[in-house]
C-alpha cells in the first residue's frame, strides 16, 4: 500500500553539553540521567509502586513536611500550580492572589479559569509583600485561598513567609505557596511555616528533567478537598483520583510517567545524600560568588538584599548593550545558557539561575569569565 505521506528523515539527536544557568531547567547529575534510561516497567509493577512510596518519602524530606498527601503531579511546575488552585477553589470562592511578577499573574489566570472570585494584591514587579498589607486585604474581604510566590523567577525577589500561614489561617483561609524556583535551594520548612499547600517543579533546584510538579497538601487543605461540594474542575489534576493511585488503593488513574519518576527518585536521593542544609549552603555560596563577580564587572543587581533570591539572580543590562546578543554569544561561544527578562523586564535584565546540579563554583567562574570577555574585551 502506498501511504499518502512518506516518512520524514531527520538526523539523530545531537545535544552537546551546555552549562544551564537560566531559570530552569538546570543541569542534571549523570546518576539522574542514568536512572531515566532504566528499563521500562509497568505503572503497577511492584518495583514501581515501591519507588512511588520512596519518592513520596523523599519529597516529604525536601518539603520538610509529614503531609500524607505529597506527590509529584504528572506535568511541569505549572501543572502543580494548577493542581493547587483547582483542588481548593470551587466556583464563586473568594481568592486572594499576591502579584509582584509573571508567575503571580499566571496564578490569577488559573484561579479565574476555575471560577474563583479573584482579587489581587499588587506590588510593583521586584518588590515583596508585607504581612500587614495582606492582612489588611483579608480584613476587608476574607478569602478561602491566599496564594503567593516564594521566589518570583521573573524578578529575582524572595518573599518572606514567616508568620504568613498563621495570619491567613486566623482569617479562615488556606495559604498556597509557589516554591517552584526555591525548594531544595533555600530554606523552606513547610510544616514549621504552617503552609497549607506548597508545590515545586522537578527541573530547578531538585535538578531532575522537567515534567513533574511535586506538591504537598496539609491536613486543612486535604479536609477542604474532601469536603468539596462540586467536583474538581480538571479531571486530570483532581487529587481525589490521583491520590488513590499514589495512596494505598493503587487504583489506576493515569499512566505515570515512569522514566521521569525514576529520574526524580535519583535526584531526590542525591538531595538527601547531600542534605538540605548543605544544599542551601552550596546555593548561597555560589550566589554570593556570582554577586561579587558581577559587581567586579560593573554590573548591578535588580533586587537588594535581603529580598534577593539566591537561586535566580536578576542582573540589569547596562545601557547600550544588546542583551540578546550577549546571551547568544554565551550560548554559541561558551555553551552557557542564561535567560533574558520576562514580561515587564524583557530586554532590561538577565536572569541567571544557580540551581541544583548547576549550582557549582566552577560554573560561576565560567560564566563570569565569559561575561568579562564579551562585555570588556581586552
Ligand atoms: C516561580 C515559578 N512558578 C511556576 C513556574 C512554572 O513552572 P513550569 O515552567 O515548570 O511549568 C515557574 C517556571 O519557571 C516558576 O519559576
Amino acid at each position: 500500500m502506498r501511504l499518502p505521506y512518506s516518512a520524514p528523515v531527520h538526523p539523530p539527536l545531537n545535544t552537546d553539553s551546555r552549562i544551564l544557568l537560566g531559570p530552569g531547567p538546570s543541569n542534571v547529575d549523570p546518576r539522574v540521567l542514568q536512572a531515566m534510561a532504566a528499563s521500562m516497567v509497568g505503572h503497577l509493577d511492584p518495583l514501581f509502586l515501591e519507588t512511588m512510596d520512596r519518592i513520596q518519602d523523599l519529597l516529604r524530606y525536601a518539603f520538610q513536611s509529614q503531609n500524607p498527601l505529597t506527590i509529584p503531579v504528572s506535568g511541569t511546575g505549572s501543572a502543580a500550580m494548577e493542581t493547587a488552585l483547582a483542588n481548593l477553589i470551587e466556583p464563586g470562592d473568594p481568592v486572594l492572589i499576591c502579584v509582584n511578577g509573571f508567575f503571580g499573574e499566571r496564578m490569577v489566570d488559573i484561579a479565574r479559569r476555575y471560577q474563583g472570585d479573584v482579587r489581587t494584591l499588587q506590588r510593583p514587579w521586584a518588590e515583596v509583600f508585607t504581612l500587614e498589607e495582606i492582612e489588611a486585604e483579608l480584613k476587608a474581604r476574607p478569602a478561602k485561598v491566599v496564594a503567593i510566590v516564594h521566589g518570583e523567577t521573573s524578578t529575582g525577589a524572595l518573599q518572606p513567609l514567616e508568620g504568613m500561614a498563621a495570619m491567613v489561617r486566623g482569617h479562615g483561609g488556606l495559604l498556597v505557596v509557589d516554591a517552584v524556583a526555591t525548594l531544595g535551594g533555600v530554606p523552606m520548612l513547610v510544616d514549621e511555616l504552617g503552609i497549607d499547600v506548597c508545590y515545586t517543579g522537578s527541573q530547578k533546584c531538585l535538578s531532575s528533567p522537567p515534567g513533574l510538579g511535586p506538591i504537598t497538601l496539609g491536613p486543612r487543605a486535604a479536609e477542604v478537598l474532601a469536603g468539596r461540594k462540586s467536583p474538581v474542575g480538571s479531571w486530570y489534576l483532581d487529587l481525589t483520583g490521583v491520590q488513590k493511585y499514589w495512596g494505598k488503593e493503587r487504583t489506576y488513574h493515569h499512566t505515570a510517567p515512569i522514566s521521569a519518576n525514576f529520574a526524580l527518585y535519583e535526584a531526590l536521593r542525591l538531595l538527601a545524600e547531600e542534605g538540605l542544609e548543605a544544599s542551601w549552603t552550596r546555593h548561597r555560596r555560589c550566589a554570593e560568588l556570582l554577586w561579587e563577580g558581577v559587581a567586579d564587572l560593573d554590573l548591578t543587581l535588580l533586587i537588594p538584599e535581603p529580598y534577593r533570591m539566591v537561586t535566580v539572580t536578576t542582573v540589569r543590562v547596562p545601557d547600550g548593550v544588546n542583551e540578546a546578543q550577549v546571551r547568544g554569544r554565551l550560548r554559541e561561544e561558551f555553551k552557557i545558557e542564561i535567560a533574558g527578562g520576562l514580561g515587564e523586564l524583557k530586554g532590561k535584565v538577565w536572569r541567571i539561575g544557580l540551581m541544583g546540579h548547576s549550582a557549582q563554583e566552577q560554573n560561576v567562574a565560567a560564566l563570569l569569565g565569559a561575561l568579562e570577555r564579551i562585555l570588556h574585551p581586552a
